[in-house]
């Protein structure tokens, strides 16, 4: 099942500044974003790739089902991962106005790694 981590941040009067560093379970080959969302996203999971997800800006909700376990995460802190593995079939979706979730993953993309079905 999917987990969220804290990531070390860093504040002062000038601000704040996360660190993504030696935390995640992999090592990033690529990172994407999420914005201006409209409907539901996502619905598959991987054979292979796992993922973090961040919210940088607003809120979303991360729907995860790995086939023993259902679970929703809300995502509302740049200083928050939550780590998405292969075997966990995830939608995202209530997408605040302004939102943007960006995404860290293990692999390249490739479209034979998606699993559509979800579990029974
Ligand atoms: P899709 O997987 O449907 O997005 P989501 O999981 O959020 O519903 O991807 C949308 C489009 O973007 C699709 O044509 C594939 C393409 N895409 C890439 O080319 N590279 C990538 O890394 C990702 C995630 C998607």
């Amino acid at each position: 099942m999917s987990n969220t981590i804290d990531l070390p941040t860093y504040s002062d009067n000038r601000g704040k500044l996360t660190v993504i560093e030696n935390c995640l379970p992999f090592d990033v080959k690529r990172i994407y974003f999420i914005y201006e969302v409209s409907s539901l996203r996502g619905g598959h999971r991987h054979k292979k790739t796992t993922q973090a997800f961040v919210c940088l800006n607003g809120s979303c909700e991360v729907f995860v089902n790995d086939g023993e376990t259902k679970n929703t995460f809300t995502l509302d802190s740049p200083t928050k991962a939550l780590i998405v593995k292969p075997q966990d079939w995830h939608t995202m979706d209530n997408f605040t106005k302004g939102s943007i979730l960006v995404v860290f993953a293990s692999e390249y993309y490739d479209e034979s790694d998606y699993i559509h079905e979800n579990y029974k």
